[in-house]
């Protein structure tokens, strides 16, 4: 049977990489009749010399073709008679990293283009950085255009000792060079005469023989479920794809989280019954047992997988917008997503030099080492033991983009020791206790839009109603607990985050809060909505920057007009407008009285 190898090819705008695999196929002759004539067609109209034009057979797209460049990432399917093949063509430009990204994460060898002429560019690191990222440990450098170079074998010798020298600071197991020229074919699929000196392999043998072997050096059976099958009464059947290990019936497997254990009962690949399969096929398992599982669950055995809400990851951010600490996504890992936060940001890679650098707010196309809280029990293990189990992406909660890829370096395991106590005395207890209900009246807005102000009479107002209250506010709070936060925005998020701790306590306590804080970001505000939940209630003091910058009641605005005050909300950083506030409020021509009125009717206190 053929063995199957996922490659990716990558290589900066001109290093030829479509060249490189078309000659390959137009090489081996694994091209139908009608595309050969097609190329040659097509060659004549593009190319100066007349010569055939091999990038056009991967240059697919017609958007590429226009600008001469690869945009997506193609796949391609061939078959010698040695091997099958799946190659990822990807862009090469900075700008399509996440393009290489998503092309590396299903390759096991890449193909890494250098310029004979050139040596090792920027790119190249950043290519191979990214492919080790990625987890690809076969690495193969073309050395291409060695025709330019009078295919000198000191010119290769040289770059041999810098490709040498990058591939020191990667995990690996396997490195090759090869010398060729693609566009004339040396060392592609014959090897080459013009360099007697070289004795390996040309390219499509060594990528027919090599072994990428398992990748897994868990040796443990694992199988993230990914649907439950249940046709009649009498079947019930867990599908997935086994990442790792084998299963046989008879086995006693447990599943995770719930750690619940059942005996397999039978092993169905496709629709073929087995007593025995392993890694790498999709099969659909019965047990003998009628235990807990669920889309998510991972049915294990001979495994140390973690079960844990905390992990240390390195990702590469493909965001348009920036990740700070504090930020919440989803995370998926096997077929689990669940929410999380991403808790701190250790440093940054820099994709060039590979030196840490350290940063709290990460960019796309940035590599970054962060820590991340998942919001319930995660099934994972460490990329290198498991690689299904071991990498995710982060989704974006709003848009369900994908934000970020990466691997799962190791577990937190603090978490693991802490369990919720449930005390008698409870939230309810307490508000009866009190005679209310307990809630948060949550006041966002612009520095002077009236927040504080409004807070302050609705405070009296419910006081005079023998209600029990606590006001939170912005610059108190900056001035005692949250004395160590800035206004940046990892350290707003912070504020807002503890402020939403602070407020929750205080129901719990029985008490109605009063917080007044600019709380700038849409995704801050929602997730303190998620910590205080029941009784949360926003209110968005509108009032317009104009005003709140003719107020100036602390003279701020005017600082940070005139460059004193650095990131000032409304002026040198961003307030989001709440989209679905419980009540908008513009103070502008409005008494005092008659806004604090309009808050009580729509309270229903
Ligand atoms: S938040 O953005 O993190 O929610 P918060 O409400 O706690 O801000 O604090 C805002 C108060 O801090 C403002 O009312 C103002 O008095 C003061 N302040 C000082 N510097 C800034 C700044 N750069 N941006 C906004 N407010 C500032």
């Amino acid at each position: 049977m053929h063995t199957l190898l996922k490659f990716i090819t990558c290589g900066s705008v001109d290093d030829g990489k479509s060249t490189l695999i078309g000659h390959m196929l137009y090489d081996a002759k694994l091209l139908f009749a009608d595309q050969k004539e097609a190329l040659k067609l097509d060659s004549k109209l593009g190319s100066a010399d007349g010569g055939i034009d091999y990038s056009l057979l991967l240059d697919g797209l017609t958007a590429e073709r226009e600008q001469g460049i690869t945009i997506d990432v193609a796949y391609r399917y061939f078959t010698t008679d040695a091997r099958s093949f799946i190659v990822a063509d990807t862009p090469g430009h900075e700008e399509y990293t996440r393009n290489m990204a998503v092309g590396a994460s299903f390759a096991d060898l890449a193909v890494i283009l250098a310029d004979a002429s050139k040596g090792v560019l920027t790119q190249t690191r950043r290519h191979t950085r990214i492919c080790a990222l990625m987890g690809i440990r076969h690495f193969v450098f073309a050395v291409n255009k060695m025709d330019l170079v009078d295919f000198s074998h000191e010119r290769f010798k040289k770059l041999q000792k810098e490709i040498r020298i990058l591939m020191a600071e990667f995990p690996y197991d396997s490195v090759e060079l090869i010398p060729v020229s693609a566009t004339f074919g040396d060392n592609i699929t014959r090897c080459s005469s013009h360099m007697p000196w070289y004795h390996g392999m040309p390219l499509l043998a060594y990528l027919e023989n090599i072994d990428t072997g398992t990748q897994n050096a868990g040796t443990g059976f694992t199988m993230p479920v990914q649907r439950v099958c249940r046709p009649d009464q009498n079947f019930r059947g867990f599908q997935g794809q086994i990442e790792s290990g084998s299963v046989s019936v008879g086995d006693t497997v447990t599943v995770l989280p719930s750690k619940e254990s059942a005996n397999v009962r039978s092993i169905l690949q496709g629709s073929l019954p087995v007593k025995t399969s392993s890694e790498g096929h999709a099969v659909t398992l019965q047990l003998d047992r009628e235990i807990d599982v669920s889309r998510g669950c991972v049915l294990t055995k001979d495994s140390q997988l973690f079960v844990n809400q905390l992990l240390t990851v390195s990702l590469l951010w493909m965001d348009n917008s920036r990740l700070a600490a504090g930020k919440s996504y989803f995370i998926k890992t096997g077929t689990q997503k669940v929410s999380c936060t991403v808790l701190r940001i250790h440093y940054k890679t820099d994709v060039v030099s590979g030196q840490e650098v350290p940063a709290s707010v990460i960019y796309t196309n940035e590599i970054a080492c962060c820590d991340i809280m998942a919001g319930t029990d995660l099934v994972f293990d460490t990329f290198e033991q498991n690689k299904a189990l071991g990498s995710f992406i982060l989704i974006d909660r709003v848009s369900h983009m994908t934000s970020a890829c990466g691997t799962i370096t190791r577990s937190l395991r603090q978490d693991s020791h802490l369990t919720w106590q449930n005390m008698d005395i409870t939230r309810s207890f307490r508000e009866n206790q009190l005679g209310q209900k307990a809630r948060t009246i949550w006041f966002t807005g612009l520095s002077g839009s009236g927040k504080s102000t409004l807070a302050n009479e609705l405070e009296k107002y419910l006081a005079g109603l023998n209600k029990h209250t606590m006001l939170l506010d912005g610059d108190n709070i900056r001035m005692g607990l949250n004395r160590d936060l800035g206004f940046s925005e990892p350290d707003r998020i912070e504020n807002i985050r503890r402020v939403a701790e602070v407020a929750k306590l205080f129901n719990d306590a029985g008490l109605i809060v009063l917080t007044s804080f600019i709380s700038p970001f849409a995704a801050d505000r929602r997730r303190a909505k998620e910590i205080i939940g029941e009784g949360f209630f926003e209110v968005y003091v509108s009032t317009p920057l104009e005003e709140c910058m003719r107020r100036d009641v602390k003279g701020l605005y005017a600082g940070a007009r005139s460059g004193k005050i650095e990131d000032f909300t409304g002026l040198g950083s961003p307030y989001e407008i709440p989209e679905h506030a419980d009540l908008t409020i513009d103070t502008t021509g409005k008494t005092i009285h008659e806004c604090v009125q309009t808050i009580i009717q729509k309270l229903n206190l």
